[in-house]
């Protein structure tokens, strides 16, 4: 069972993804050959969650090395290799330059996107590890090895997921009341989900059980996304806005929560989607487990603890309207944190690709880290 749907894809003629912006009214794909529109729907958030947006940073650099060894091709009769008309071969390491600039200033713009999800950040390093170790002049080869990494980019985050989900599924029995928060499913990452691939995994498994999708304001990831992924595969979801947590808990319908991370600093501190914290200290007061699912690739180990976390801060309009519609006087002062930071301590493990971390998390990451 997958999720049915793709969420990026990266094509001959360019990137299609899906703009999550239209969701859950309506299915649409937004298709680019331009690295600058791929950004701009990262920072307009088309594309989110924090393994997808390492997918779509790999991408965008695809699409800057075609243009930069487009650029060199249409300048030059003989094409992106040179030589094939009647003059002598133009220097073929020009057009791999050119291909190495378009990719780094691709960089610059990517890492300026979005500045908390470490897999967006990972993905661009990797990318330019790539680059750099490609030694051949050729710059149709510098393209096709850079297509092959963002491409296994997006195929390693698909089947880290499925392992995710392994590790994870035995923390959910039959019959059980599952919170999540936001949207760590297929959408969130190149395919199957973290935390709800521990759910899709589970249910897999032939287990029964309910899931509490928090909406997630302000731009409910949680009703919007989550819901819409879980409906479509016939997993029992039951949707509630951020305040009732509390409410269920203490009625005894959440047995444990679920969530993605956006970064983990080396201590496990936590970074996700706003309201996180909130859950997780919910869920410690009323003894429920508190999981976070995620790749490495979402680890910072050069970070000591959450502290350290860049907090994206987002504009006031996505918390004084929803769906377009205001709620709240014009002139308002607003903060709009788009994610918090759960501390270590309320974490009950880590489920990533690697295995299922326990605490004390800094140790144990750190151990895996090195076994990895
Ligand atoms: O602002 P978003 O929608 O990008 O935030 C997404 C989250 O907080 C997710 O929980 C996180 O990125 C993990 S996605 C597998």
């Amino acid at each position: 069972m997958g999720s049915g749907f793709e969420t990026i894809r990266l094509l001959g003629d360019g990137v299609e993804l899906i703009d999550q912006r239209l969701l859950p009214g309506r299915l649409e794909y937004i298709h680019t050959r331009d690295w600058r529109e791929l950004v701009q729907a990262i920072k307009g958030m088309a594309i989110r969650g924090a393994p997808a947006l390492g997918v779509a940073a790999a991408f965008a650099l695809v699409l800057a090395a075609r243009e930069g060894a487009a650029g060199v091709s249409g300048s030059r009769a003989a094409g992106p290799e040179g030589g094939a008309g009647g003059g002598p071969a133009p220097a073929e390491p020009s057009a791999r330059a050119a291909v190495e600039a378009a990719v780094r200033e691709a960089a610059q713009a990517v890492r300026a996107s979005r500045p908390t999800a470490r897999n967006l950040f990972w993905a661009v390093e990797r990318m330019l590890r790539a680059a750099e170790a490609f030694a051949e002049p050729s710059a149709a080869g510098l393209v096709r090895r850079l297509e092959a990494e963002a491409q296994a980019v997006l195929e390693e985050d698909v089947a880290g997921n499925r392992r995710i989900g392994e590790f994870g599924r035995d923390l959910i029995s039959d019959g059980d009341g599952v919170l999540t928060h936001c949207n760590a499913g297929a959408l969130a990452t190149g395919g199957y989900g973290t935390a709800l691939g521990v759910i899709r995994a589970a249910f897999e498994q032939g287990k029964r059980f309910r899931v509490f999708v928090d909406e997630t304001r302000p731009l409910l990831q949680g009703a919007r996304l989550t819901a819409w992924e879980l409906v479509q595969e016939g997993i029992p979801a039951i949707l509630i806005t951020d305040n009732m947590a509390a409410h269920f808990m203490a009625q005894g319908a959440i047995d444990l929560a679920v969530v993605g991370a956006d970064r983990i600093a080396a201590n496990g501190d936590t970074a996700n989607k706003i309201g996180t914290y909130g859950v997780a200290v919910l869920a410690r007061e009323h003894g429920i487990p508190f999981y976070v699912a995620a790749p490495f690739s979402t680890v910072d180990l050069s970070l000591k603890s959450g502290r350290e976390i860049v907090i994206e801060e987002r504009g006031p309009e996505e918390v004084t309207t929803v769906a377009g519609c205001q709620v709240a006087p014009t002139g308002v002062l607003v903060h709009n944190p788009a994610f918090d930071v759960t501390p270590a301590r309320y974490i009950s493990a880590i489920i990533t690709d690697r295995g299922l971390v326990r605490p004390p998390l800094g140790e144990n990451l750190k151990r895996l880290a090195q076994a990895g």
